[in-house]
């Protein structure tokens, strides 16, 4: 069975700045990995070279077998994955209805040309396409915005459309970039659900980038920790949060004298915040 994500001694450097270095990880196909680490770790970077956002200086990286390395996010697309933002980029202006429809449009095979050539197929492609995102809206319990311009909506129902623009694309692989960050409990655990969901009714690997230890210990089959650019560790939930080099990470600059003993766990810390 291939992984849905191989990531090899990766490297990304911006001029003096070394984003990320020797950063190997996998993600096993049905998995919700998390990605955890400090503000600046290259979280974030590190998604924007595996979806083809950014070209690493080296390393290798693979999408269920296909390699990606230094490609576009259209061929990341096209080898089965889909993200959402840390800063949500969705049309405001929009509606929910509309949003989801153009994630679902990259999907299409049809083109303008052949849909006028072949205007049976492109019709039936764009009968599917409203099929299928309105399967997702019920998914989402976001039925009551529907017609509602994205812009207008509370940022927590943001956040979960720009999940379903996402699943629009309908991925095998998806990258979520702080999908929690901002939100208060209740949103929180509805997004935490929408995501197990996800994977056990849609079968979809899940690559998460999360500050929220207690959800990434709640959600996670395995979890990366990262700090300047490098894995310090990696393993069950559990494992990572007792590893004390995760743990000096976390707490790093906010640690008092005399704290920072063995058997110290990451939940309940204080959190980096979310940015
Ligand atoms: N396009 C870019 N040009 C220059 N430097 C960049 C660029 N993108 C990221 N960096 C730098 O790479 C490092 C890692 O940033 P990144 O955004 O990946 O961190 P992060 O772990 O996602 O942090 P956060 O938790 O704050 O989102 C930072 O030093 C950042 O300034
Ligand atoms: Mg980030």
């Amino acid at each position: 069975m291939p992984l849905a994500l191989d990531v090899s001694d990766l490297e990304l450097r911006f001029g003096g700045l070394t984003a990320l270095s020797g950063v190997s990880l996998q993600v096993q196909q049905g998995h919700i990995a998390s990605l955890i680490g400090p503000n600046g770790a290259g979280k974030t970077s590190l998604v924007n070279c595996v979806t083809g956002y950014y070209r690493p200086t080296s390393g290798r990286i693979s999408c269920y077998g296909t390699d990606v390395t230094g490609s576009s996010p259209h061929k990341a697309v096209a080898a089965g994955m889909a993200r959402t933002y840390q800063n949500i980029e969705l049309f405001k202006g929009m509606s929910v209805l509309d949003n989801l429809l153009l994630g679902r449009h990259r999907h299409l095979r049809s083109g303008l040309i052949s849909g006028g050539l072949y205007y049976g197929r492109a019709r039936r492609e764009e009968l599917a396409a409203r099929a299928a995102v309105e399967h997702l809206i019920d998914f989402l319990e976001i039925a009551h915005v529907r017609r509602t311009p994205v812009g207008l909506l509370p940022y927590g129902l943001q956040k979960r459309v720009e999940l379903g623009r996402a699943l629009a694309v309908e991925p095998r692989l998806l990258l979520l970039d702080e999908p929690m960050a901002g939100m208060n409990l209740e949103e929180k655990q509805d997004m935490a659900r929408f995501i197990l969901e996800t994977r056990e009714e849609r079968g979809v690997t899940v690559l998460l980038i999360e500050h929220d230890m207690g959800v990434v210990m709640d959600i996670s089959d395995h979890v990366v920790a990262l700090e300047f650019g490098r894995v310090i560790g990696a393993g069950t939930a559990e494992q990572v949060a007792q590893d004390p080099r995760v743990i000096a990470a976390y707490l790093g600059g906010q640690r008092a004298e005399g704290d920072g003993e063995t058997g110290a766990s990451l939940v309940g810390a204080p959190q980096g915040a979310p940015s």
